[in-house]
């Protein structure tokens, strides 16, 4: 970020008076040094949200969510941080700075205008063709045929082009628009001669929206049967697939509304389905779903449900797209379209109450990528087994939440008839591979541990060393052989670190490198009450305690492999064994007990 727009930015931030920002949105009520009132973000009705002031920043101790003056408006109004900082200046009156562009930057953006502003026109052409000539007459019928109302073809502004080499060139180039201009613009292609042609020809178009509503592209189908069926934009710098999700700008309110949003390969698909009442539907166009797409969508929603088509292709991709929307922070399920058929003749055929009933029936992401690694591998063997189950490991290590895997884990054993613990322990292996804390997945899943003695510990141990950075350097050793429950604490943690100077940390630069987890997490961290007194003498305690919590972890862990190994008659049961004594005897001799 350049000198003058962070100077913008803290300029926005020293006006934005965070409680009267914050009570335009929840009523807020003065208790103590902070101001109380019901979260925003997730249900509730005794209050366990609050507004801190003096540091600046909102906490939620009931869903965890917290962060700075900024972070509130980008949950609140769905948008980005550029957004929110705008939003406030505007709120505040403080004129947002300019940046100089480059000669370069101000020619792409005109060009992008250009390129824009010519499919606009087009689409208005194509759609005066399906609708006002009787060339139209034959698509028009394709649509309605297809159960594709009038209303449906205003709203998502479909045309009909041509059967013509040149009536779009002709058409627009009446109004000064320039055959290079349609080129660039992905309408028409370079003649053999100098000259140019109408790329779309006698196809039913359907224009693509970018997030904004800005028509950037097309797809064109064929009427009737015959090759490609679709003829789309190919990509360029002006149009790129997968920042774009066909159907999101009619979409966007229901998803909104629903926090969920369903997503289809085709764009017909996704056409008929807001046809049918089903509004809260886009396109992916074409099965690869792209994680600049899940993001646009985390924005709004809080779960996906993929329904492609139940071919071998759309299987494999649903695979792949829970794994990419998951990563993108988002809940995700699967629909699976029964008899083979695709969303939008699904839809026709049965109804909207018959398709509704299909999503509700969606299976969660995790559920359907086992079931679907398993039935695409034969798990009549033990090879088979084995071999299933390597490659359902990493989608559980996605997963994060270890309690769920565990759960996953002894569900795959009695599916597959193999024992749990050889799971587990496959499990563990591959996590420590790849760096993940898998000790709760060999656990019972007790109840969820969210606020344990080890989680106040991490938090209170983070909040004096926030204030005295110095002393970070003392825990070092300890932290590396326990951890945090949270890796967004261990952040936190590196970046005290990583801080020189003894001043206490800027907390707002420091939210700056954190994630949305990590600004939560942070601003639980900085909720705490940190007691007055011996500060070294705090820290001791919070290591003593996580320590504490460690071993009895690993001490559970090994007396569980124990178990496992017994059970099946593995010898590796002694040294498991032994290792669990062992921690035993520690644990009395550091904690009496
Ligand atoms: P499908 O072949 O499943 O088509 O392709 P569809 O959506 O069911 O179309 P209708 O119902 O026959 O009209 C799914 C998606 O794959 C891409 C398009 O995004 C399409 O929506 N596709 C398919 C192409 O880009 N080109 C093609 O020639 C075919
Ligand atoms: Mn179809």
């Amino acid at each position: 970020m350049s000198v003058e727009l962070n100077d913008f930015k803290e300029q926005v931030r020293n006006s934005a008076d965070i409680v009267e920002v914050v009570s335009s949105y929840v009523p807020l009520k003065k208790r103590g040094r902070k101001h109380w009132g019901c979260c925003p973000f997730h249900g509730e009705k005794t209050p366990s949200f609050t507004v801190d002031e003096e540091k600046n920043l909102f906490y939620c101790f009931g869903c965890h969510e917290g962060g700075d003056v900024f972070k509130f408006i980008m949950k609140s109004e769905n948008c980005g941080f550029m957004d929110a900082v705008k939003f406030l200046a505007n709120k505040y009156g403080i004129p947002i700075p300019e940046r100089q562009k480059t000669a370069q930057e101000i020619a792409r953006e005109q060009k992008a205008k250009q390129v824009i502003e010519t499919n606009e026109l087009a689409t208005r052409f194509y759609q005066a063709c399906l609708t006002k000539t009787p060339y139209g007459k034959a698509a028009l019928d394709y649509l309605h045929g297809r159960g594709i109302t009038d209303e449906i073809i205003a709203s998502f502004s479909i045309g009909f082009a041509l059967n013509s080499f040149d009536s779009l060139l002709k058409a627009l180039g009446k109004r000064g628009y320039s055959e290079q201009l349609l080129i660039q613009a992905g309408l028409a292609l370079p003649g053999r001669n100098n000259g140019a042609y109408d790329k779309f020809r006698s196809r039913v178009m359907i224009p693509i929206k970018d997030p904004r509503g800005r028509t950037v592209g097309f797809t064109g189908r064929i009427l009737g049967s015959g090759t490609p069926k679709y003829m789309n934009t190919g990509e360029t710098e002006f149009f790129v697939k997968r920042y774009l999700l066909f159907g999101f700008d009619i979409a966007v309110n229901e998803i909104r509304k629903t926090r969920q949003a369903i997503v289809v390969e085709g764009h017909m698909d996704a056409i008929s389905l807001h046809a049918a009442g089903v509004t809260n539907a886009v396109a992916s166009m074409g099965t690869a779903f792209a994680a600049e797409q899940a993001k646009l969508l985390k924005r709004m929603a809080d779960e996906i449900v993929f329904c492609y088509d139940s071919d071998d292709a759309g299987r494999a991709a649903s695979v792949r797209a829970v794994s990419i929307a998951r990563a993108a922070g988002l809940k995700v399920r699967v629909a699976n379209v029964p008899n083979g058929k695709d969303p939008d003749e699904f839809i026709r055929q049965f109804g909207k109450e018959a398709f509704v009933e299909v999503i509700d029936n969606a299976l969660e992401g995790i559920e359907y990528q086992i079931e679907e690694t398993i039935l695409q591998n034969n798990v009549t063997n033990l090879a088979g087994k084995v071999e299933a189950v390597s490659k359902i490991i990493p989608f559980l290590l996605e997963c994060k939440n270890e309690i769920e895997a565990a759960e996953h884990i002894r569900r795959l054993a009695q599916r597959l008839t193999i024992d749990e613990g050889l799971i587990a322990e496959e499990y563990r292996k591959v996590a420590k591979k790849s760096g993940v804390r898998a000790d709760a997945a060999v656990q019972q899943p007790t109840v969820k541990a969210t606020y344990t003695a080890e989680q106040q510990a991490e938090e209170m141990l983070l909040a004096v060393l926030l204030e005295h950075p110095t002393l970070a350097l003392g825990c070092q050793e300890i932290i590396e052989e326990v951890g945090f429950v949270l890796e967004a604490r261990r952040h936190i943690f590196e970046n005290i670190l990583a801080h020189d100077g003894e001043q206490a940390i800027n907390v707002h630069q420091l939210t700056e490198v954190l994630d949305d987890e990590g600004t939560s997490v942070l601003a639980g961290i900085l909720s705490k009450n940190v007691p007055e007194g011996d500060s070294v003498k705090i820290i001791d305690d919070c290591l003593r305690q996580m320590k504490k919590s460690f071993l009895e972890k690993e001490y559970e862990k090994h007396r569980l492999l124990a178990d496992e190994f017994e059970r099946s008659g593995d010898e590796r049961f002694m040294s498991e064994l032994k290792e669990s004594q062992r921690i035993k005897n520690e644990i009395k001799r550091l904690y009496g007990s």
